[in-house]
């Protein structure tokens, strides 16, 4: 049976009250949080820093916190990150002059490390490091805010990253982000994704344990021959 992980973006949760909605969707089923990093100059909007996390981990959310880091440059904010209480952290190739040794960077502070695609960015980045990722973020629509359509083009490159994984007999986790809803999640899996980062398809409704249920349902008639 495939694991399917679910990744709430906060970007889309209530700020006022962010702790309590970060709760209230791990007790609904979540796996993660997704933590989406914005630094108006990579990307046009301004989010979260590094305590706020760690304001996360003190107010006892303890799934994993994946950080997805849209900013420039990368590298000095991975050791905050790491210390603030990080689990996976993700980058944009197009952010670091040196993705091997950013890389490196975030293994060293003991975290996961993911590389993240925009919808017009090469998958060529991925030629040589691999072997070092634990984690592929595919962004379905351009980064900056919440609540995007999904791009169709997605579906087609989520598909050759699936081939790539396969193909190195590798566990990469590949995990989309933008756009995904209830109505495309079952269409996104089908393609190839296992972690599902779900912002305002999910924050955008009152009944958090209905729209998650209703999320397992569809992911439930996935079949892969996937290992996970
Ligand atoms: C966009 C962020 C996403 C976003 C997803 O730059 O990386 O994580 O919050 O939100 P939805 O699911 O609303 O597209
Ligand atoms: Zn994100």
């Amino acid at each position: 049976m495939k694991k399917f992980f679910l990744a709430p973006s906060i970007l889309s949760a209530d700020f006022a009250r962010l702790g309590e909605d970060a709760k209230k969707v791990i007790d609904a089923g979540s796996d993660w949080i997704h933590f989406d990093v914005m630094d108006n100059h990579y990307v046009p909007n301004l989010t979260m820093g590094p305590m706020i996390l760690r304001a996360l981990r003190n107010y006892n959310i303890t799934v994993p916190i994946d950080v997805h880091l849209m900013v420039k440059p990368v590298d000095n904010l991975i050791p905050q990150f790491a210390e603030a209480g990080a689990d996976f952290i993700t980058f944009h190739p197009e952010a670091t002059d040196h993705i091997d040794r950013t890389l490196n960077l975030i293994k060293e502070c003991g975290c996961k490390a993911g590389l993240a695609f925009n919808p017009a960015t090469s998958l060529n980045f991925l030629d040589y490091v691999m072997e070092k990722l634990d984690l592929i973020l595919l962004m379905s629509v351009n980064p900056g805010f919440g609540n995007q359509s999904f791009l169709p083009s997605s579906f087609k490159k989520l598909r050759e990253v699936r081939k790539k994984i396969e193909l190195n007999a590798s566990n990469i986790l590949l995990e989309v982000d933008g756009g995904v809803k209830l109505e495309n999640i079952s269409e996104i899996a089908f393609s190839g994704a296992n972690v599902f980062v779900i912002g305002s398809g999910l924050f955008g409704y009152t009944n958090y344990d209905v729209i998650i249920k209703k999320i397992r349902e569809e992911l439930k008639h996935v079949y892969s021959t996937s290992i996970h």
